[in-house]
């Protein structure tokens, strides 16, 4: 059965907020989804899943240092992940804070990886984004993100 895993790092716990509603985006589809918080990931995780998003709090226009050392420890299974589906989100201070940004970094790290991102022509495009506590909108693109990461997943796994 497919998997998806959901890795957050959250201090004040808005990131998180946006985790639990990827997943329920993804369960709404019948993919099995694990969330953790990225201190509880072993690393061999990544290996076993079919689908990972990456939710990391804009710290200075960028993924908090706890998420980027997730992608750096990863290289130990460098050209392993090829082909998984990857997706990010991110909870940033200010409307411009450089959320986007932050997702667009953790998105790179995935590219590289050779994994597979899909991009969303309607609501947020690269991928969900909120300032401070996620409100209905945000909590909206969260669970769309789930459950097209999940339809994803489930087309992949289909071969
Ligand atoms: C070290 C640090 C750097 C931050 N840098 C930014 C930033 O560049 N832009 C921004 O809009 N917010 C910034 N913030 C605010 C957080 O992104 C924001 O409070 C976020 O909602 C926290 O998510 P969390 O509740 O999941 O920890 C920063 C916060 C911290 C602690």
């Amino acid at each position: 059965m497919a998997k998806v895993l959901i890795i957050y790092y959250s201090r004040s716990g808005h990131t998180k907020s946006m985790a639990e509603c990827v997943e329920r985006g993804v369960k709404s589809q019948g993919v099995e989804v694990e969330t953790k918080a990225v201190d509880d990931v072993k690393l061999e995780e990544l290996l076993e899943v079919d689908g990972i998003i990456v939710g990391s709090p804009t710290y200075y226009g960028t993924m908090s240092a706890e998420i980027k050392k997730l992608f750096d420890d990863s290289v130990k299974y460098h050209g392993k992940l090829e082909g998984k589906v990857g997706a990010a989100f991110s909870s940033s201070g200010g409307l411009a804070g450089g959320n986007e940004t932050t997702i667009m970094d953790i998105l790179k790290a995935m590219l590289i990886h050779g994994m597979i991102i899909q991009g969303d022509p309607q609501k947020d495009h690269y991928g969900p984004v909120s300032v401070g506590e996620p409100d209905k909108r945000s909590e909206g693109t969260c669970e769309r993100l789930g459950e097209r990461v999940a339809q994803l997943v489930k087309g992949i796994c289909k071969e």
